[in-house]
């Protein structure tokens, strides 16, 4: 069997190392993976949202199955332009996908279905915007409509800060047309959980919970990253609170979508803030969370293929989704720098017996070495029997890696190991 993976980031390589374990699995090729991900799959160079070089090359290699994995290829329509060729796919078509690509559309959808979320309004003219921000109770949350880069959410701490958003969005553009409407919304307070599901379109399959660590900085300081590290499970994310997750979030998400006329197939992501009021939906994304998917995945013990397969023939009812009752934590190693200027081109040194621990981000190959390509590097995922073991081994394997100007946070799981129950 020939599978093709679209995307190149730490985690298709997760993706890539666990589809891995099923023998059925001949070849895995990824578009266009990265220096680090081509010791697992055959690297090809064709971008993630060359929708029309995507669709050729999986035509003329007759590719079994595809997983889509990044926003933006979903966005535009990956999985419809590889399904009319016959190509079964893991992943939303892009009428689905738009549960991440507008989030005017994800208000409105939980809004008509009663899904618990943050209590917000939507503007268009930046002009009713603005005066609405006059009144609007501080601090407050101005969110570009379509995708950002993981970067069109701002908290106004203070009035000036959100007149400075919704101009900096609306009338300076500084997202595109994504910023063409925004969505100010009510700040909420609480913890955060992120759960991936697998959904069929009429099973939803939560996976294990996970914590990221967005901020570039310890003590959650500093800009906003993609993601600086991750925890499973989230000790926040108790069985009461996921039972009422099931009733309340998932199960309506899905059924509203199918109402819509938009059933999701694929990993619908919820992003989740555990409020006095109960848990609320701070937002939706159509796919696997980076770098959520490096500590979930390493936890399945189940065959990823099968379940992926099974999202899209609607067999997820019948199909086991296993995971570890182990702990897992992953901490990212980033170029100093990012998320803003960083520079690249160093050489990463990686000790051979800890490789199958390392997800690699970015970095490029080049005569033979790993050199660093990107902000975010590599992804070290370490799994124990605690969270404490799960931490503690991640930082001993890198501390084992360099590479100049290496950044990393000090202080991934703290959190979770304070808010864990006693023993
Ligand atoms: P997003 O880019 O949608 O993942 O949002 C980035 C981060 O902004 C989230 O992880 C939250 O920490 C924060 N955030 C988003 N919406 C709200 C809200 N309504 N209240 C408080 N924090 C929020
Ligand atoms: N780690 C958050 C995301 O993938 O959007």
């Amino acid at each position: 069997m020939k599978i093709m993976v679209v995307g190149g980031g730490g985690r298709e390589h997760a993706i890539i190392k666990k589809l891995r374990e099923n023998p059925a699995i001949e070849t895995i090729y990824a578009l266009p993976g990265n220096g680090g991900i081509a010791a697992d799959a055959v690297c090809v160079n064709i971008g993630a949202t060359d929708i029309d070089g995507i669709v050729r090359f999986a035509v003329e290699n007759k590719i079994d199955y595809a997983v889509v994995a990044p926003d933006d290829p979903l966005v535009l329509g990956c999985v419809d332009a590889l399904e009319e060729k016959g190509i079964p796919c893991f992943g939303p078509r892009s009428e689905a996908a738009i549960i991440e690509g507008s989030k005017v559309f994800s208000k409105n959808l939980m809004k008509k279905y009663g899904i618990p979320t943050a209590a917000y309004e939507v503007f268009s003219d930046a002009e009713a915007a603005l005066a609405y921000v006059e009144t609007a109770p501080i601090p407050t949350v101005v969110k570009a409509d379509g995708l950002a880069l993981g970067k069109g959410v701002i908290i106004a701490m203070t009035r000036d800060e959100a007149r400075d958003a919704v101009i900096s969005i609306m009338k300076d553009k500084k997202f595109g047309k994504s910023g063409n409407s925004i969505v100010i919304e009510e700040f909420l307070e609480g913890p955060e959980v992120s759960v991936l599901s697998f959904t069929d379109g009429k099973t939803v399959v939560p996976m294990i919970s996970s914590m990221d660590h967005k901020r570039a900085g310890d003590n959650d300081t500093g800009l906003n990253t993609g993601g600086m590290g991750t925890v499973a499970p989230n000790p926040y994310y108790t069985d009461a609170v996921a039972k009422e997750c099931m009733e309340k979030i998932f199960l309506p998400t899905v059924e509203a979508m199918n109402a819509e006329g938009r059933t999701f197939k694929g990993c619908l992501y919820f992003g989740l803030m555990i409020t006095a009021d109960g848990p609320k939906v701070i937002e939706y994304n159509c796919r696997f969370g980076d770098p959520e998917t490096q500590v979930v995945l390493p936890l399945l013990e189940s065959d990823l293929y099968t379940i992926m397969k099974a999202t899209t023939d609607g067999t997820l009812a019948q199909t086991e989704v296993k995971f570890s009752d182990k702990h897992a934590a992953c901490v990212i190693m980033a170029s100093k720098g990012y998320p803003t200027a960083y520079e690249k081109g160093y050489e990463i040194t990686i000790p051979a017996e800890i490789t199958d621990c390392v997800f690699v981000a970015g970095a490029a190959e080049k005569d033979g070495r790993l050199l660093t390509s990107g902000g975010r590097v590599l992804g070290v995922t370490a799994i124990a029997d605690t969270l404490q073991g799960a931490i503690d081994s991640s930082y001993k394997m890198v501390e084992q890696i360099s590479f100049d100007n290496a950044y990393y946070r000090h202080d991934i799981g703290k959190r979770a190991l304070a808010a864990e129950p006693e023993a």
